[in-house]
Order: C-alpha cells, then sequence, then structure tokens
C-alpha cells in the first residue's frame, strides 16, 4: 500500500501554520515559563537524568528497571536487539505487574492508603486501600483460575470506568493472563472482531454504565458479538463475567454468563502471583492503523513496567504520601493503562476515578471532584480543555482548585491559547503543563518537559525523555537543523515499545520499520524551533485524531461503502475547534439513491441513516460529522484519491494544487455541491 507521507499533508498544524500569528504574540509574551520555587530542586526529575542516559543508556535503564520494579529474579541483560525489531528487554528477569501495584505497597507497610477514589456519575463515591485492592485482585485471581483462565488466556475486558474494572485488569495481570480493554464506547462489531483476533477465552463485561444521567448498556454488545461469532463458527469465549454497576434487566445465557460477585463470592482471598518472564504478554491493545483492520498492539511486561512507572515518577513528579492524581483517561485507552493503572499504581499514588461526562449534572463536575478529593495533578487532553474554555472561565472559577500543582496534556498537539488558558484559569498561573507526546506503541511518554528542569513553552513537547533516542528527519534520513520540520522518528530501542502487532509480525515490520529502515517510524510530522524544542505537527498518515482518539480514515470508508447506498467514499479529518478533528465524509451514492437524493429532504435521511450506520459498526466517536454527497471524487492518475483537496474542502479553503488531477474539473463540481 502506497502511502502519502509529506508533512504538508499533514492536518493542519493547530500549534504551528494555522495559529502562526497568535503563536509568535504569545511566545513574544512569554517565550517560556522557568520552574518556580516550589519545583526547583524539589523535584522527583533532575537535570542529571539526561547526563546518565547520555553517558550510559543501558545502564540508566537497568538503574531505573531496578529502582521502580521488583523483580522476583533479577535480570542479568538489559537489551537483546539482535531480532530487531523485535527488542527483548531484561529479558531473563522475572516479576508479576499486580505484585508491583498492588502487594508490595501493602508489604511495604502502605496498606492503608487509598488507591483509588471512585466517583460515579450519579454522584455515589466509594473508596478503595491499596490491602483492600490486595484482596479483591486475589480473589479475582483465584475467580479467574477457577474458571479454567491460565497464563498466556486472553482475555478481553469491555467494561466502565469503574473500581472492578481495574482489579479485573490487574487480576489478569496476575495470573499472566494477557487482557486485551476494549473500550465501552466502541460497538458490538469493533468489540466482536477484537475478540476474534484475540481469541479470547473469557469476556468481562458490566451490565452498563452511568454516562450522561442515565444508565447506559454494555451487555447487549457482548451478547449480539458472541452470538455473530457463534453464527461463522469461530466463536473462541467460553464464559462472560458481568459486572452488577446498574441493575438494569440484562439477557443471560446460562452455563455462559456469570456475575462478577457471584464468582468472587466463594474465592479465596490469597493468591500467589504468577512469576512471569520480563518479556511474557501483558496486554494488548487495538488500535487504528492506515488500514481498515484494527492492530493489535502488543505490550510485554517487564519493559512496559520499568518505563511507564519511571516517566510517572518523573514527569508527575508524584509524591505518593500527599498527592492526589487524576488521570481523566478511560481504561479503554492506552493512557489509561499506562497512567492510570499501571504507572502510577507503581509508584502507590492515591488517585481518582471518575465514571461519567464533564457535564453531567453540570458543567462544573470536574472542578467540584477536584475540590472534593484535593486534586493535586491532573492529566486530560486538549479537547477537554478547549471544550471547558468555550463553556466559559465562570465555570470552573466557582471551586477551589488551589490544591492543583500540576497539569498535563495528552493526545494531540495543544494550541498554545488552550495551553495558557489551562495554566491561567485551572492552574492559577502558577503550575508546570506538561505536554506528554507518546502512543499506544510506545508504551509511556516519550516526550515531554520535566518539570523543576525544563522551562515550559505554550504549544511544545519540547525535549525527549532520558534514555530515547528520537529525531526530527527529511525525506533522505537527515536529521533537520533546528528551526525545520520532517518526520518523527525513534532511533533507538525503548523499554516500553511495543514488541508486535498481534499475530502479524509482516504487518509491524511494515507499518513502523520500512519507511527509514533502522528507525521507528511514528507517522507523525514535527518540528524543531530555533531552541531545538519538538512540536509536534499532526499526523502525516491516513490517521486521523479525533478528541485524542486515533480513527482511521479508512476504516470509515470501508464502513461506509459498506452501506447499501454507497458507490465511493472518502474520509478526512478536518480541523475542528473543540475536538481537534472531526470527521468529514465524500460520498457517491449509487444511481439509485443518489436519483431519490435529488428530491426533497430524501439527501438528509441518506445522510442520517448513513451516520447511524457507521456508529454502529464502529463506534459513536467514528460518526461522521458532516457527509457531503458528491457526484465525483479528486483522483490522481494513478487513482489514488487525494484527500488534501477534500481536507481543503471541508475546512473551507480555497482549493490548493490540483494539477495531478487526472480530471481538473472535479474540484469545481464538488464545491459547488458543498456551498
Ligand atoms: C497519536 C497517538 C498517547 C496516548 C493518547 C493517544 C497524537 C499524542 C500528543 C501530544 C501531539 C500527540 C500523535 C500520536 N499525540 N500525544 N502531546 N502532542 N500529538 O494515543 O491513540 O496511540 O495516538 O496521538 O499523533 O501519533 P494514540
Amino acid at each position: 500500500m502506497t502511502q502519502e507521507v509529506t508533512p504538508q499533508a499533514a492536518p493542519s498544524t493547530r500549534a504551528t501554520d494555522a495559529d502562526s500569528a497568535t503563536l509568535a504574540n504569545l511566545l513574544q509574551e512569554t517565550r517560556s515559563f522557568a520552574p518556580s520555587d516550589e519545583f526547583s530542586g524539589q523535584a522527583n526529575a533532575q537535570a542529571s537524568l539526561y547526563d546518565d542516559a547520555d553517558g550510559d543508556r543501558l545502564g540508566f535503564w537497568a538503574d531505573q528497571a531496578r529502582k521502580h520494579v521488583t523483580w522476583n529474579k533479577d535480570f542479568t541483560e538489559v537489551l537483546d536487539w539482535s531480532n530487531a525489531p523485535v527488542a527483548r528487554w531484561f529479558a531473563d528477569g522475572t516479576l508479576n505487574a499486580a505484585y508491583n501495584a498492588v502487594d508490595r505497597h501493602v508489604k511495604n507497610g502502605l496498606g492503608d492508603r487509598v488507591a483509588f477514589h471512585f466517583e460515579g456519575e450519579p454522584g455515589d463515591s466509594r473508596s478503595i486501600t491499596y490491602a483492600e485492592l490486595q484482596l479483591e485482585v486475589c480473589r479475582a485471581a483465584n475467580a479467574l483460575a477457577a474458571l479454567r483462565i491460565t497464563t498466556g488466556d486472553r482475555v478481553i475486558i469491555y467494561a466502565p470506568m469503574l473500581i472492578e474494572s481495574v482489579i479485573a485488569m490487574l487480576a489478569c495481570a496476575r495470573i499472566g493472563a494477557p487482557h486485551s480493554v476494549v473500550f465501552g464506547g466502541f460497538s458490538a462489531e469493533a468489540l466482536r472482531s477484537r475478540i476474534e483476533d484475540a481469541g479470547a477465552k473469557l469476556v468481562i463485561t458490566a451490565d452498563g454504565g452511568y454516562r450522561r444521567g442515565a444508565p447506559a448498556a454494555l451487555k447487549p454488545a457482548v451478547d449480539e458479538a458472541l452470538s455473530a461469532l457463534d453464527a461463522a463458527g469461530t466463536n473462541p469465549v467460553e464464559r462472560t463475567l458481568v459486572i452488577r454497576r446498574t441493575g438494569q434487566d440484562v439477557a443471560w445465557v446460562d452455563g455462559r454468563d456469570i456475575w462478577w460477585h457471584d464468582a468472587l463470592a466463594p474465592a479465596d482471598v490469597r493468591h500467589e502471583p504468577v512469576w512471569v518472564e520480563a518479556e511474557h504478554p501483558l496486554f494488548i491493545l487495538y488500535t487504528s492503523g492506515t488500514t481498515g483492520k484494527p492492530k493489535g498492539i502488543l505490550h510485554t511486561t517487564g519493559g512496559y513496567l520499568v518505563q511507564t512507572a519511571h516517566t510517572h515518577h518523573n514527569v508527575f513528579d508524584l509524591k505518593a504520601d500527599t498527592d492526589v492524581y487524576w488521570c481523566t483517561a478511560d481504561i479503554g485507552w492506552v493512557t489509561g493503562h499506562s497512567y492510570v493503572v499501571y504507572g502510577p499504581m507503581l509508584g502507590g499514588a492515591t488517585q481518582v476515578i471518575y465514571e461519567g461526562t464533564p457535564d453531567s449534572p453540570h458543567r462544573g463536575r470536574w472542578w467540584e471532584i477536584v475540590e472534593k478529593y484535593g486534586v493535586s495533578i491532573l492529566y486530560t487532553a486538549p479537547t477537554a480543555i478547549r471544550t471547558f474554555m468555550k463553556w466559559g472561565d465562570d465555570i470552573p472559577s466557582q471551586f477551589d482548585l488551589s490544591s492543583l500543582r500540576l497539569l498535563g496534556s495528552v493526545g494531540e498537539p495543544i494550541n498554545p491559547e488552550a495551553w495558557m488558558w489551562y495554566r491561567k484559569v485551572i492552574g492559577a498561573n502558577l503550575t508546570p503543563i506538561v505536554d506528554t507526546w507518546w502512543q499506544t506503541e510506545t508504551g509511556a511518554i516519550m516526550i515531554s518537559p520535566l518539570p523543576g528542569v525544563t522551562a515550559t513553552k505554550p504549544g511544545s513537547a519540547q525535549v525527549p525523555m532520558p534514555g530515547t533516542s528520537i529525531d526530527v528527519i527529511d525525506e533522505e534520513a537527515r536529521s533537520v537543523p533546528n528551526g525545520s520540520g520532517g518526520y518523527l522518528v525513534i532511533k533507538e530501542p525503548w523499554p516500553s515499545m511495543l514488541r508486535g502487532i498481534w499475530g502479524d509480525l509482516e504487518r509491524f515490520k511494515q507499518t513502523y520499520w520500512s519507511r527509514f529502515p533502522g528507525m521507528y517510524f511514528a507517522g507523525d510530522g514535527a518540528k524543531r524551533d530555533d531552541d531545538g524544542d519538538i512540536w509536534l505537527l499532526g499526523r502525516v498518515d491516513d490517521v486521523m485524531n479525533v478528541s485524542g482518539h486515533r480513527l482511521s480514515t479508512t476504516e470509515i470508508e470501508s464502513s461506509l461503502v459498506a452501506h447499501d447506498s454507497v458507490a465511493e467514499a472518502a474520509v478526512v479529518g478536518a480541523t475542528d475547534e473543540t475536538t481537534g478533528q472531526a470527521v468529514v465524509a465524500f460520498v457517491i451514492l449509487r444511481q439509485e439513491f443518489a436519483d431519490q437524493a435529488a428530491q426533497g429532504d430524501k439527501a438528509r435521511q441518506i445522510e442520517e441513516s448513513l451516520r447511524s450506520h457507521v456508529s454502529k459498526q464502529i463506534g459513536p466517536i467514528a460518526k461522521p460529522r458532516q457527509i457531503l454527497l458528491v457526484p465525483e471524487l479528486p483522483k490522481t492518475r494513478s487513482g489514488k484519491i487525494m484527500r488534501r483537496l477534500l481536507r481543503d474542502v471541508a475546512e473551507h479553503r480555497n482549493v490548493g494544487d490540483s494539477t495531478t488531477l487526472a480530471d481538473s474539473s472535479v474540484m469545481d463540481l464538488i464545491a459547488s455541491r458543498v456551498k
């Protein structure tokens, strides 16, 4: 497959061209914010980290591995890269992820520390200590074992943000059964394909969860996915465990479905963790790529834990005995894995998790939660920040946010305006902001300022983390000089790197390692400013970023084309004030439908049914913001759709250079339809 890879093709870069005038102004006002007195010298991170890592990279990682992780058997070799690009880190060491996240804190006398404050959307709340959590994780591990789930078996978790969901992940880790969490917002069809690809023996789900003031069902999607697999004769699932959250009626398949509480009740609270080798798979997490089929990103145990714990300690400056940390990500995304479950728990953090939406029952809900629990570290996404900006300063200002001392951002480039608003309105003009760049594939934060060390700069993720080897290169793989743009690559293996795509080694090599031989190609455009700091410019491939979630243009196109009425479809990510990018679809209808669409309000109906079709096939997040019915699509002479031109249309710009089109009149035709 040919990939259109040019930095210019990056979705209009919020932090650069589009906002360059504002950016220049902002930077003139405040080029950067030096560490405050509170952080200087007091922060977990010290400038010496960079020197240590530069001096002896592998020695640095060995130190981190022994500092942040408790090994059952110590490792002797740090890295084996002889089978590149599949790395082996700390390979002869053995350990257990759940033991590291829970038991060792209890052993160290910290059992009474709260691990999670759970805040339900309806206002119910519950706190659980590390000691209590240990008992629950052990019971769950014994319950899984009683269902004959053993080391190596895959378990799908399709559940809301509940303490039980975290317990489920840790119970899997405790017995060495890789989990694959599927975001609760994904459809039955998306769930089905993930269950099948992972070959999962067990699905852990819930009756539902609360969202926007009402219970939303989850179990029906599991039932639908499993029926479809049964019908196809490819169902690997033997059992489902169902967490009761809402009390909704659920359909029940006797002999297959078991209530979570019934399975846990008789289980013993003692359980010996299964000590696995460092390279034992910890989880598979599916993410969108440039082709239709989602990729099962594989992470293993040792290196992943080392780097998530190390980055959490240094980037978020966690002081575990006093801080209250809140990462707003759902466990269905990698941020929920690395910075709700594994990174912070290895650090013994006290965390907040919240089940619902930010506007339920009112738009101050998050700030109410910050006040209620005294949250001191908040980690969220630019799309949320921009939404709060839109809702107005007077909402957060009604709450006491003085406990906040550090703010983080992740998921997409944060535009300088949003960065400044975040610091000013949420952070009282005092808090450092860490803009953290990383990916599902990288497992842990790779580029970020370090609080107490780096003078922060609005809109830039700035500095590669110590021990990583990140560069911005041109087409010929040469490092670009300061002031220039190019492609973001990683030149040396890192501990929490993906170990492959589940069941598809060839695709792993092809996707990440073929564009620039010997280097990991991240798929992002980036620029170095005059100080050498890195600015992310968005994806350079056919991957969109909607509200910090990755969506594949091809996957949505395939879904549209699968609809009866559609002859051809092209999807682009158009700049959106709130969600960063939004899905805009250009659709050519089959003749009979096109004829119908020409009359009255029939076109609207077709557009609506296409939107709900995509939502049903992939999930509500993939639903196009806009569907444009067009007679033609702009194609090059070799038949490749020129999405760049469609993006111009979707973003209401004058259409750029269309001289390579096979038929240059097409764009006029499309533009006339759109107006
Ligand atoms: C893509 C990875 C990492 C967890 C959330 C998303 C974009 C992520 C930033 C940032 C600019 C960012 C990139 C990356 N991205 N963080 N701080 N600045 N862009 O994980 O779904 O794997 O998506 O998100 O384009 O490639 P993901």
